[in-house]
C-alpha cells in the first residue's frame, strides 16, 4: 500500500483519537486567605502490565503506561508529585513489577504508590513493599494532608486458607463475579493507624484519600466495594474538605456522601463497562453517579482519554475529554451540595446501558 501523506496523516489522527489515554491533573487552588498554596499532581492507574513469557509482555497495557507518562512529563505547569493508583502489575509476578517500575521510572518527578489487588495477592505484597515501600501512609504538602489507604485487604481466613499455589489466591481474587472471591477491606490494623493519623490533623486542613477500591460501597461483585467503607467515612467526618480518589473500577464514577467527595480515575489499560451493562440487572451504581456516555463499553479505548480533576477548596471538578464522545465536566455545586454533570445528569441525554452479553 502506497502510504501517502494524506493517508498517514488520516491513519495517525485515527490512532491518536482512539489510543488518548487517561491521566488526571488534579489542582487544588486555596484561596487568597488560606495558608495553603495552590500546585497540583497528576494521577496514573491501573497499568495491569501482564507477562507472557521470555521478554514479552502485553504490548497494549505496556503503551498505556507509557504514552500517559509521555503526555504527564510534558504537563506545564510541572505537578508537584505523581500518584500511581494501583494494579501497577496483572498477576502481581516480579517480571510484571519490574517491568511497570522501569516504565515508571521514566516520569520526571516524585512518585507515590498505592497498591492493588492485582499487586498484592500472589505474595501478599511482599516484592511490592520491597520496591516501593509501605502499603499505607500519609505526608503533608503545601497545607494539605494526603492518606493513602490499602483498602484491598480482605478476612484473613479467605487470604491464609490452603491454596494449592499463591497463584491460584491471585486469579480468585482477579476474576470478576467469582463465588471463591472474597470483599475487599481496609481492616481494623489500618483504622487504627488511620484514626490516630488523624488526630494530630486540623480539622479544617483539606485532606486527600487515596485508595485502590472505592471507600464506598458500589457494586459487590467485581469489588467495587470496601466492606469496611462505613468506618473510613465515620473517621473522616469530621474534617471539612476531604477527597477520596480512588482507580480499580476503570470507568468514571464520582458520589458525594455527606462531606466526602468521590471520584474514581480511569486506567490506563481498559475501561470496564458499568456493572449493570454486564450483569444486566439493576444499577448498584450510586444514584449520583452519572453513567459514561459510552458507544461501546467492550472497546477498549473507548470513554478513555483525559480528566482534569480541580480540586478548589477541597471540592473536586473533573474536566474529561473523551475521544470519539462529547467532552463533559462534571462540578461540585455549593448550592446542592454534591457534584453535578450538567448535561449527563439528566438521565435522557445519556446512552443506555449496552446489551453485549
Ligand atoms: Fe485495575
Ligand atoms: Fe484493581
Amino acid at each position: 500500500m502506497e502510504l501517502n501523506r494524506r493517508t498517514f496523516l488520516k491513519t495517525t489522527g485515527v490512532a491518536l483519537m482512539g489510543t488518548a489515554l487517561p491521566m488526571s491533573l488534579v489542582r487544588l487552588a486555596f484561596g487568597a486567605h488560606s495558608p495553603a498554596q495552590d500546585f497540583t499532581f497528576a494521577y496514573i492507574s491501573d497499568a495491569h502490565i501482564q507477562y507472557i513469557k521470555g521478554d514479552k509482555f502485553v504490548r497494549n497495557w505496556d503503551m498505556g503506561l507509557i504514552r500517559a507518562i509521555r503526555e504527564a512529563n510534558l504537563l506545564m505547569p510541572r505537578p508537584d508529585f505523581f500518584m500511581f493508583g494501583g494494579d501497577l502489575a496483572q498477576l502481581g509476578m516480579k517480571e510484571e513489577l519490574d517491568h511497570g517500575l522501569e516504565i515508571m521510572s521514566r516520569l520526571r518527578g516524585k512518585v507515590y504508590y498505592v497498591i492493588g489487588e492485582h499487586d498484592y495477592y500472589l505474595d501478599l505484597g511482599e516484592y511490592w513493599q520491597s520496591k516501593i515501600g509501605p502499603l499505607w501512609y500519609s505526608f503533608d504538602h503545601k497545607g494539605v494532608h494526603f492518606v493513602v489507604l490499602n483498602s484491598i485487604l480482605t478476612y484473613d481466613n479467605w487470604t491464609h486458607k490452603k491454596w494449592a499455589a499463591p497463584m491460584d489466591r491471585m486469579l480468585a481474587m482477579a476474576r470478576l463475579d467469582n463465588p471463591e472471591g472474597s470483599p475487599f477491606m481496609v481492616g481494623e490494623e489500618q483504622i487504627a493507624w488511620l484514626r490516630k493519623d488523624l488526630e494530630k490533623v486540623n480539622r479544617s486542613t483539606p485532606i486527600v484519600v487515596f485508595s485502590h477500591s472505592p471507600l464506598q460501597k458500589i457494586y459487590k461483585g467485581w469489588n467495587f466495594w470496601t466492606e469496611d467503607a462505613e468506618k473510613v467515612q465515620a473517621l473522616l467526618k469530621p474534617f471539612e474538605k476531604v477527597t477520596v480518589i480512588y482507580g480499580h473500577v476503570h470507568q468514571i464514577q464520582y458520589n458525594q456522601i455527606g462531606n466526602i467527595t468521590f471520584h474514581a480515575v480511569m486506567a490506563t489499560a481498559w475501561p470496564w463497562p458499568y456493572p449493570e451493562s454486564y450483569r444486566q440487572v439493576a444499577s448498584c451504581l450510586p444514584k449520583l453517579t452519572v453513567h459514561m456516555n459510552r458507544a461501546d463499553p467492550f472497546f477498549e479505548r473507548d470513554a478513555t482519554g483525559w480528566q482534569f480533576i480541580d480540586v478548589h477548596e477541597g471540592k473536586a471538578g473533573m474536566h474529561y475529554q473523551l475521544p470519539d464522545n462529547e467532552n463533559r465536566s462534571v462540578v461540585f455545586n455549593s448550592k446542592i451540595g454534591y457534584p453535578q454533570d450538567l448535561k449527563y445528569q439528566d438521565s435522557g441525554n445519556r446512552i443506555p446501558p449496552q446489551t453485549h452479553y
